[in-house]
């Protein structure tokens, strides 16, 4: 791994970058934090991410230190230091509660840790485009909202990593999460797309997921290239009969998924709507004017 890491405005190579044991990220999981990259150097749909993270912080009751203008020359900064190796950039930011003593109480935390890693960008293998992949239904179930709500994109991602190592474990691109009334919510990182009919559903923030910024942007493409976009409520048949499913992340676009437990989705390979949400996806992300 080789990454460059600005820990509170202190810009240093991975290995030099450096937290207290203290911190309540570390010691309780307490934090936000957002996950972006970059097409061509230059970050894409950075206002939702911006967005986001103050949504992620407010429900924390987390006081972002900064103003967009001061975070967004840090990132910019710490992209400047960062050797990509001409590479594309993967960029997480996360605030944690910040050092102090032993306890919930928050003014034992009066300042936040602001932590950005910037990395090459590690794109799935294209045969994941052209082939799709494979992708299982997990067992661990997604958190419920009135728990760490999944709208919070939390570091304390201890529930994602147990899903996605049953997935992994299973031989699987990624392991989709039921939520606690049996519903389909989203995979350990990613969200999840049916289509149907020509139309693609995807579950909607009530079955308890992260709003992701690639999900609400396949809402935008839909309107663009004609092709009706819903939130649907969506049960393992739904999914098992669908004619097209794909997954979408900021840092996988939108991956079709050709099997589910090892069973067929359609006819088993990527299909037409997935492709065009795809395309059109790609045609932004390399022709928007970003802000960094
Ligand atoms: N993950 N759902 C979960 C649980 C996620 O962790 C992610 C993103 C998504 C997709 O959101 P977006 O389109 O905004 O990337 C959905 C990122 C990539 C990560 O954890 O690094």
């Amino acid at each position: 791994m080789s990454a460059t890491v600005n820990v509170n405005g202190r810009i240093t190579d991975d290995r030099d970058a450096v937290v207290s044991v203290f911190d309540h990220g570390l010691l309780y999981g307490e934090g936000i934090y957002e996950t972006l990259r970059t097409y061509h150097g230059r970050t894409f749909l950075y206002q939702r991410h911006m967005r986001r993270l103050r949504n992620s912080a407010s429900m924390i009751n987390l006081a972002l230190p900064f103003s967009d203008a001061e975070l967004t020359s840090r990132i910019r900064d710490t992209l400047a230091t960062a050797d990509l190796d001409g590479g594309e950039a993967y960029i997480r930011v996360l605030v944690t509660r910040g050092v102090g003593d032993l306890t919930y109480d928050l003014r034992a935390t009066p300042v936040p840790s602001v932590i950005i890693i910037v990395k090459r960008q590690a794109d799935p293998p294209p045969e994941a485009y052209e082939r799709g992949v494979g992708v299982v239904i997990v067992e661990v179930v997604r958190n419920h909202p009135g728990t760490v709500n999944p709208m919070i994109k939390s570091n304390n991602l201890l529930n994602s990593a147990l899903a996605a190592q049953e997935a992994i474990r299973r031989g699987a691109f990624e392991g989709i999460m039921r939520n606690y009334r049996g519903d389909l919510s989203e995979c350990s990182t990613a969200n999840l797309f049916i289509v149907k009919d020509g139309a693609a559903l995807t579950p909607p923030l009530t079955s308890g997921l992260l709003p992701g910024i690639t999900r609400e942007f396949i809402f935008d493409i839909g309107t663009e290239i004609g092709v009706d976009v819903r939130e649907v409520v969506l049960r393992d048949d739904d999914l098992f009969s669908a004619d097209e499913a794909f997954l979408t992340s900021t840092t996988r676009e939108a991956v079709p998924i050709v099997t589910v437990d090892d069973r067929p989705i359609g006819n088993g390979r990527p299909g037409p709507v997935t492709h065009a949400f795809l395309a059109a996806f790609r045609r932004h992300a390399h022709a928007d004017q970003p802000c960094i």
